[in-house]
């Protein structure tokens, strides 16, 4: 029995890798849980898993919650980033699970890696800012780092049994839905709503990915994600727009053959690979019918309309801190735009005012990310405080 500490369990991961977790409970058993301030939830987890070490972010939170469960003896409450890397290092814990958004991933996932536990990653913000970082501890301490973000896993998977073929790689194809607004023109951009932007058409995900996935940031993020996982050259990776998400990935070889993966929208198939690999386990999602999908389209990226993905290529190119202002201003550009203080096409322009201020450290250590993660956070705000919005719209 596989024993697990899942970070981010509050969240739309967090509750899927969970509801992997009950299908096969002769397979894993929950140690540890860990999350923000989401009390409610987090309590539910804990009477239903019985983990030994729990961790909330907010202070108040963790709080709250141990007056909660002061019936539970078996589970220990702790609080803020301490507690966030006291769960990620447990050592009860043989794998753990980042389903944490963000930043907030950073520095428990490290603490994890250097700790020896085998890592089934999906915050796609820790390897776009430290992924050199990453994978140097991962190298170091000799553990397995397994992507559950649906691209990544489709390219982990077709590379299976080449993982070190790298120069007989022709490239790595990522494939995109376009979001909702991949038909809509770019002029009706300045002027959509959050609601408009939170209905992705294939996926149910937390916000902020949700949003990123409306700008194709998203996309981006991945770009520069599986330039570090994979030890990738940047001119390798492209981007196609796949509408109906059932090629999750490919990867074209030099002697011209292609390997993808396909399968249904639901994260737990690939949630479950990274906590059984490399055994299959059956899984009670739907299957993929090829017969009834018939078609499957693809279609290059339009990136004047989506500049953020122009930004993200950006930020690969120059590398060092770059990368890691544009995942950090967009944690705060994503949260003003939901909170409707700037509008869709201010995302970008903003990301770019940021990414233009910054001087970049090439090689940085952990300290300068986040030292660097601090200042692109205050700068973004700064700038959409001030209103010096660069968008074409009006206010
Ligand atoms: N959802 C998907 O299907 C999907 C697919 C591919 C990749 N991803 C990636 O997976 C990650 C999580 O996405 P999600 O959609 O699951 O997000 P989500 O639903 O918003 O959940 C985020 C989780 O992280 C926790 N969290 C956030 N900030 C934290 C902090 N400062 N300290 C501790 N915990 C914190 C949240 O806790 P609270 O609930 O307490 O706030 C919650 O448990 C992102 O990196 C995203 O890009 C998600």
């Amino acid at each position: 029995m596989k024993h697990i500490a899942i970070l981010g369990s509050t969240g739309s991961i967090g509750k899927n890798t969970l509801s992997v977790v009950e299908t096969h409970a002769d397979e894993f058993k929950v140690v540890g849980l860990a999350a923000n301030r989401d009390v409610d939830t987090l309590e539910q987890q804990i009477r239903r898993y019985r983990p030994a070490l729990v961790a909330l972010n907010e202070p108040a939170a963790a709080a709250q919650l141990s007056e909660r469960i002061r019936d539970i003896n078996c589970t220990q409450v702790l609080a803020g980033t301490e507690g966030l890397q006291a769960v990620a290092t447990m050592p009860q814990a043989s794998q753990v699970l980042d389903g944490m958004g963000g930043t907030a991933g950073l520095l428990p996932t490290l603490a994890a890696i250097n700790a020896g536990k085998d890592i089934a990653f999906v915050n796609k913000e820790v390897m776009v800012m430290a992924g050199p970082l990453v994978k140097a501890a991962v190298k170091k301490n000799g553990v397995n780092l397994i992507p559950i973000d649906g691209e990544m896993s489709a390219i982990f998977q077709c590379l299976e049994g080449a993982r070190d073929q790298q120069p007989d790689i022709h490239r790595l194809l990522i494939t995109a839905s376009g979001g909702p607004f991949r038909e809509v023109p770019k002029e009706a951009l300045y002027s959509v709503t959050p609601q408009q932007a939170l209905r992705h058409p294939n996926w149910k995900m937390g916000q902020k990915i949700t949003i990123d996935s409306a700008t194709m940031m998203n996309k981006g993020l991945e770009v520069i994600e599986a330039k570090w996982l994979f030890d990738m050259e940047l001119s390798k990776i492209d981007v196609v727009i796949h509408p109906e998400s059932i090629v999750h990935s490919m990867v074209e070889w030099t002697d011209g053959s292609t390997l993808a993966q396909l399968g249904p929208t639901d994260m737990r198939i690939m949630i479950q690979y990274a906590l059984t690999y490399p055994r299959r386990l059956s899984a009670p999602v739907p299957r993929l019918d090829l017969m009834e999908a018939r078609t499957l389209h693809f279609e290059p990226v339009d990136f004047e309309k989506f500049p953020c993905l122009s930004l993200a290529y950006s930020a690969a190119e120059v590398g060092g801190t770059l990368p890691v202002v544009l995942s950090s201003a967009d944690e705060v550009v994503v949260a003003a735009f939901l909170e409707t203080r700037i509008r869709f096409m201010d995302i970008p322009a903003i990301l770019a005012r940021v990414m233009d201020a910054h001087a970049v450290i090439a090689d940085p250590t952990l300290s300068d990310i986040l030292e660097v993660d601090r200042w692109a956070k205050t700068t973004a705000r700064s700038i959409i405080k001030n209103k010096k919005i660069m968008s074409q719209a009006s206010y």
